[in-house]
């Protein structure tokens, strides 16, 4: 399966998606506070995306349990909502969540500080962040698709944090995954030339310390092999024949 190209209808669907599942975001952010259950965000979350009438796409994911991925700290990704896991004063914790729209998918994660958190934890966080935006600099068409990785790459190293190597981002629309892959560390290849219609979840996963990641045996949570924290940021995006659009925001 090669690359899909959106046609103007679909790119369309993708938005709204992505519009809805900002929103979600959104609140999920404002919602979190010290003495929640990561169980009560998946709960929360789970209600919004059904008030929108979409459907939770991670919720059943090759036997995923819950509609929102709770990672705290050193969780890296992919962590189970639980009832009695409570977020306290100092902890960060990545929200990934994602939609089906008529049949479209949306793809997006956070990282949200509880409370007051370290100057480190702070840093990390907005990195992270930004290393998605320096990676989307490059997500033009005509460029390609690893001048992405590695603008991503050298912004994060220069922090010399660990750039999680063992999870990438991915093309979505009709599936959550859709080719192409897309690293978030430096390629010797160019990868795929990129065209407007492209739709893409670029999400880099920067741990503090190692990029050795390690799975729970609840064999979903993915956590740092050395215990430090780990952040995550995600969007959608549209190529467009300009800049990229960033979908999942609340407009
Ligand atoms: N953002 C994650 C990904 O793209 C979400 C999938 S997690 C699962 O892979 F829960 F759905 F498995
Ligand atoms: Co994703």
């Amino acid at each position: 399966m090669a690359v899909t190209i959106k046609s103007a209808r679909e790119i369309d669907l993708m938005r709204e998606a992505g519009r809805l599942l900002g929103i979600v975001h959104e609140e999920l952010g404002k919602a979190i506070h010290p003495g929640m259950s990561t169980k009560d965000i998946d709960k929360l979350g789970e209600e919004l995306i059904r008030s929108f009438g979409c459907t939770p796409n991670f919720l059943h994911y090759q036997g995923y349990p819950a509609s929102i991925c709770v990672s705290v700290n050193d969780e890296v990704v992919h962590g189970i909502p639980h009832a009695d896991h409570i977020l306290k004063e100092g902890d960060i914790v990545s929200l990934d969540a994602g939609l089906i729209y008529k049949g479209y998918h949306s793809d997006a994660a956070r990282t949200h500080k509880v409370g007051t958190v370290s100057p480190e934890a702070e840093q990390l966080i907005l990195v992270t962040k930004q290393s998605f935006f320096e990676g989307i600099k490059n997500a033009k068409a005509g460029n390609h698709l690893y001048d992405i990785s590695n603008a991503i790459d050298a912004y994060v190293t220069s922090y010399g944090y660990g750039i999680v190597t063992a999870l990438v981002g991915h093309g979505i629309g009709t599936k959550l995954h859709e080719e192409p892959q897309i690293p978030n560390f430096a390629q010797r290849r160019k990868g795929v030339r990129l065209q407007p219609g492209m739709t893409l979840a670029i999400e880099p996963m920067i741990n503090m310390g190692t990029a050795e990641v390690e799975w729970l045996d609840d064999d979903w949570t993915v956590v740092t092999a050395d215990g430090a924290y780990s952040a995550h940021y995600e969007n959608t995006i549209l190529i467009t024949d300009g800049e990229p659009e960033i979908l999942t925001l609340p407009l």
